[in-house]
């Protein structure tokens, strides 16, 4: 496959942040693809659909239109048209996002959706299983993390930059259950490929990240 890069990590280790910066740098296409579980989550949520009803979550996961568009520098994303980009991000719609994630139901919907973003090539994709199970031939792989108390201050500061509230010590315990849950759910857990590049990012910053992600980049090419 061509010029494919999968970054997978647990919650707040900067995937994004990095993947977006590395997309822009290498003038690739740019895929959030835990958006995608957060916009079935949000439509979820505006639905009121009960979070067991694996069925229905699955259809609403193959109803849902879900667009992703660089603007000013900003990934947004649209959910049928409507921009839920800020509203994705809320706390309760994260833990919602973990738990329709673990349902196979969802997941056979969004993976086949996240393989035909990617067909193009060209494309820094991040995520859970991008490495492990959505693409496996990808070029590129890191597995990114950082200490729990880091991604949860980086998480925290997030939160308050967007001008919402926030608990420390409760976004550190969100992050935690969420881990739980991603790394032990059956269908496509959490795990770092045998073959991804592990990237401890503790104490580093975004700029020496960056290079080091770069620099995996262009050696894989
Ligand atoms: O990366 P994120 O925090 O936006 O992801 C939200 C949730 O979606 C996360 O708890 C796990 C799930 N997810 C997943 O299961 N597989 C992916 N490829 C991306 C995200």
């Amino acid at each position: 496959m061509k010029s494919i890069i999968a970054i997978d990590g647990p919650a707040g280790a900067g995937k994004s942040t990095i993947a977006k910066s590395l997309a822009e740098a290498l003038n690739y296409l740019y895929i959030d693809t835990g958006a995608m579980y957060r916009a079935v989550a949000y439509q979820a949520l505006q639905q009121q659909a009960p979070l067991d009803d694996a069925e229905r979550l699955g259809q609403l996961a193959a109803q849902a239109n879900i667009d992703m568009r660089a603007e000013n520098g900003e990934n947004r994303i649209l959910l049928n048209g409507y921009d839920v980009t800020k509203e994705i991000r809320l706390p309760q719609v994260s833990a919602v996002a973990s738990a329709v994630s673990a349902l196979p139901q969802v997941r056979e919907q969004l993976v086949p959706k996240q393989r035909e973003l990617a067909a193009r090539g060209r494309a820094v994709l991040d995520g859970r299983d991008i490495g492990t199970v959505v693409l496996p031939q990808a070029d590129c792989k890191i597995y990114l993390t950082a200490s729990l108390d880091e991604r949860a201050e980086r998480r925290y500061k997030e939160l308050l930059a967007r001008g919402l509230e926030a608990d420390l010590a409760e976004v550190r315990r969100d992050i935690e259950q969420r881990d739980y849950q991603d790394t032990h759910r059956e269908t496509s857990p959490l795990r770092q490929a045998d073959d991804a590049v592990y990237l401890d990012t503790t104490g580093l910053s975004i700029e020496q990240v960056l290079a080091k992600v770069l620099q995996l980049a262009e050696a894989a090419e």
